[in-house]
């Protein structure tokens, strides 16, 4: 069964997802060269129990930090540590809390100092078809069609399109039903129906699409050691069609 909520759940949902999105944009700013991944994660933790809200991924499976920060190969899940950022790192920063019994959860990838071509056209695509995936998300749609929109935008430009990680269904858990997968079949999967929201979050690679996961047992990498990009946002499917929650301007 996935839930649908009502108003007063997707204002809490909402909230929970401004919390995170201002953060991210917080570390955006942070993630220049000489600053360690450990450093953001001690910001974002500081920055969201301040207004309040609870880390959600730390402790989650026995997760160690607020943040998932993962650079170039690295895919997902990545572990802050004292790793220095530098120039030309393409870095996914991954963030979730709680508020108020509800969750939110957010990627973004930062381009440190100046990036290749080929990363920035990598991020670029990761949120083009981050937004196509959106674009799915109203009522009468099938949840496939989700994944087959993000999963087109990204053949077509002739890039990876990882597997083993996927989108879920989010609200009073961080995950929850369905899984929303980065590929798909048009038409096929449950009804979306009003209500529904999904955490959509596309993980792209410049080469093949396979990953392994590193030795400390979170680390998701590629495994021919091409570049990897995320991207995620909160969605609510409703009459007029998708909302994305968490955003800063009044409606
Ligand atoms: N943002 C990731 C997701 O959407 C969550 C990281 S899992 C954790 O699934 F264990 F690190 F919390
Ligand atoms: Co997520």
């Amino acid at each position: 069964m996935i839930p649908c909520r009502g108003e007063d759940e997707i204002e809490k949902i909402d909230r929970a997802c401004r919390v995170v999105r201002t953060v991210l944009g917080e570390l955006s700013e942070l993630a220049v060269p000489g600053i360690t991944t450990a450093e953001l994660d001690a910001h974002a933790e500081a920055q969201c129990r301040k207004v309040g809200a609870t880390p959600a991924f730390l402790g989650y499976m026995e997760y160690p930090a607020s943040l998932c920060i993962s650079v170039d190969e690295e895919v997902v899940h990545g572990i802050p540590k004292r790793r220095r950022l530098k120039d030309g790192d393409l870095v996914s920063i991954d963030f979730g809390v709680r508020l108020d019994g509800y969750y939110g959860d957010s990627a973004i990838t930062c381009e440190v100092g100046t990036v290749t071509e080929e990363g920035r056209r990598l991020s670029r695509v990761t949120r083009e078809c981050l937004l196509k995936g959106i674009e799915q998300v109203r009522p009468g749609g099938h949840l496939q069609d989700i994944g087959h929109a993000v999963e087109t935008h990204a053949r077509k430009a002739g890039l990876g399109v990882v597997r083993d990680f996927a989108g879920h269904g989010i609200g009073t858990r961080l995950h929850e039903e369905p899984e929303v997968p980065n590929y798909g079949r048009r038409g096929r999967g449950p009804r979306i129906e009003r209500g529904m929201v999904f955490a959509i979050e596309p993980m792209i690679t410049a080469g093949k699409a396979a990953v392994r996961v590193l030795e400390d047992g979170w680390t998701a990498v590629t495994r021919d050691g091409s570049l990897a990009a995320h991207w995620e946002l909160v969605a609510v499917a409703t009459d007029k069609g998708p909302r994305v929650l968490g955003e800063f301007e009044n409606r």
